[in-house]
């Protein structure tokens, strides 16, 4: 099932990839140029959802297993689809979502080892299978260079996983980008965050092709 009048971006990375600066930074530019932009964040984004995310995220005392964790992910979104995601883009509007699917692909299929293809299924009953129009990945290169920090300050509980871990969100990540190479762009997110908000408006602006584009 797809949209068709709305335009659907997210963006996706490991930890400290710069994902919000980057969402926030193409929000404002497609407002700037007169579009309406709905920013979304996940886990949350709805009364249920903020639930979710607190449970799932909590540093400590959380006894939620593998598949629930998923199972858990796949609800906050599902409810984030149906109540904002859907109705902005049913609404003409641009949606930029702060992870989505492919989050759960990177850090519970290929981070955990949970089966990849019943992650997809999962979300893909979840969100009515909506899929991003594009997704940009941000490849922060090493994500080793803030764990120490995030494993003992006030990381939640995914964060506070082993560098291990995280490097198999990074190569899954890599291997999305494999398999769905229409959807997804890599962009090398360790250069300045004007350099790599200039090259995501470019890609945007060529994947909205012969749309109106807000502002011209
Ligand atoms: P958040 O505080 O939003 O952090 P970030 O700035 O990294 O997005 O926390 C979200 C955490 O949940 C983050 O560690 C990634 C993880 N996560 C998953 O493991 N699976 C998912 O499907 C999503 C949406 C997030």
């Amino acid at each position: 099932m797809s949209t068709t009048r709305g335009f659907f971006i997210s963006i996706e990375g490991g930890e400290k990839a710069g994902k919000t600066t980057q969402a926030r930074m193409l929000a404002a530019w497609l407002e700037e140029r007169g579009g309406e932009v709905v920013l979304t964040r996940e886990p949350g984004g709805t009364p249920a959802g903020e639930v979710i995310r607190d449970l799932l995220l909590a540093p400590t005392g959380s006894d939620i297993g593998p598949v629930t964790e998923v199972l858990l992910f796949a609800a906050s979104r599902g409810q984030l689809v149906a109540d904002v995601i859907r109705p902005a883009l049913e609404a003409g509007k641009f949606v930029v979502a702060d992870r989505y699917i492919d989050s759960s692909l990177a850090y519970q299929a290929f981070g955990l080892g949970l089966p990849f293809e019943r992650v997809l299924a999962v979300n893909e009953w979840a969100t009515g299978g909506l899929w991003p129009d594009v997704t940009f990945v941000l490849d922060g290169g090493d994500p080793s260079r803030f764990l120490g920090r995030a494993r003992e300050g006030a990381a939640d509980r995914i964060e506070r996983r082993e560098p291990a871990f995280h490097e198999k969100v990074a190569r899954g990540y890599r291997r999305l980008a494999e398999r769905f190479p229409r959807r997804i762009v890599l962009v090398d997110g360790s250069r300045p965050p004007d350099e790599v908000a200039s090259e995501i408006r470019t890609i945007v602006l060529s994947r909205l092709g012969g749309r109106e584009v807000p502002g011209q």
